[in-house]
């Protein structure tokens, strides 16, 4: 059988299955004042979710089960819960457009921090704190964890001055300060800007492994899908500075049992980190060096990285 549901092969006698016009008629439809890239991409997306529907000979009631699901969450998504966002991310997507956008031409071992994807919790305008202030509040029985390291350009290892770390995790409970009512706001965020060594540095806790939201619709596609809705322990981290292409990521606890099987797919082996154990501060029983390495608006469009412009990169470069 070929694509589109035609018949051939053996079967070559036999007229279309389904209407062979159909989905070009379709396409046609669009008007002569779209966008070139808006033509091109629901062209994309018209004929492979006709070739989807037609290769899977979705029924009504199917179809109407997915567009329930969309609704479901939309009514349920508010600015403390995204749950369209879910629904991608368990079906890998984000993961994916996160790789699609931000992968370099070459591979370089020098390569700049890699990206992950931001995850429905991040909270715009996190408390500004100074460097080497806690993020935690009002939590006694976390693995208290020192965070230190250097933002540094990637190409000629240099600091970077100015450059902001916002930074949230869960707390051992496994929810983020907006999903728990008995958090402080803002609980277990924060943004630190470095000065000009680079360095930067605070306290935070080794964080957890968690189960993604699944009382709704993301959860009720794990359910179908005999998949579990748990993340592997992660911080997660938008680096920005003057002159650098901000990067979205996340970093992984290596010894977390979910560290080959993340829910959402986010899991990158050069983002994978070791917590050691911490002697002789009284705030602190682990430690996290980590330096996370930018890339110039320069080097990033000289080196084909894609989404490089600072327009692009507004949403994530002012408070
Ligand atoms: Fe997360």
């Amino acid at each position: 059988m070929a694509s589109n549901g035609i018949i051939d092969g053996n079967h070559g006698s036999r007229p279309h299955k389904f209407d062979p016009n159909f989905t070009q008629n379709v396409i046609n439809a669009t008007g002569p004042k779209a966008s070139p890239r808006m033509r091109k991409v629901m062209a994309s997306l018209i004929q492979h979710i006709h070739d989807f529907a037609r290769e899977n000979e979705i029924t009504v009631d199917e179809w109407m089960a997915g567009v329930e699901l969309m609704n479901e969450a939309g009514r349920m998504s508010t600015d403390r819960r995204n749950e369209g966002q879910l629904v991608c991310d368990v079906l890998g997507l984000e993961s994916l457009v996160d790789e699609i956008t931000f992968k370099l031409a070459s591979d370089a071992a020098d390569a700049p921090t890699a990206t992950a994807i931001l995850g429905p919790f991040w909270r715009k305008d996190a408390p500004v704190r100074k460097m080497g202030e806690t993020i935690v509040f009002g939590i006694d029985n976390g693995d208290r964890t020192y965070m230190h390291g250097r933002v540094l350009d990637y190409r000629t290892g240099e600091p970077i001055e100015g450059a902001e770390l916002d930074v949230w995790h869960t707390a051992p409970n496994g929810l983020y300060e907006q999903q728990d009512p008995d958090q402080p706001d803002m609980n277990l965020r924060g943004r630190f800007t470095t000065g000009k060594d680079g360095k930067y540095n605070f306290y935070c806790l080794r964080p957890t492994s968690y189960p993604i939201p699944y009382d709704g619709p993301a959860g009720k596609l794990l359910q179908l899908l005999d998949r579990h809705p748990m993340r592997p322990a992660h911080i997660h981290f938008i680096v920005t500075a003057p002159g650098y292409k901000p990067i979205v990521t996340q970093i992984f606890d290596r010894n977390d049992k979910h560290i080959t099987d993340d829910a959402v797919f986010a899991v990158k082996d050069s983002l994978i980190v070791e917590f050691l154990p911490y002697k002789g501060d009284p705030n602190a029983d682990f430690e996290l060096p980590y330096d996370f390495r930018l890339a110039s608006y320069d080097d990033a469009s000289k080196h084909s990285l894609a989404g490089t412009t600072e327009e692009s990169a507004s949403g994530f470069s002012g408070q």
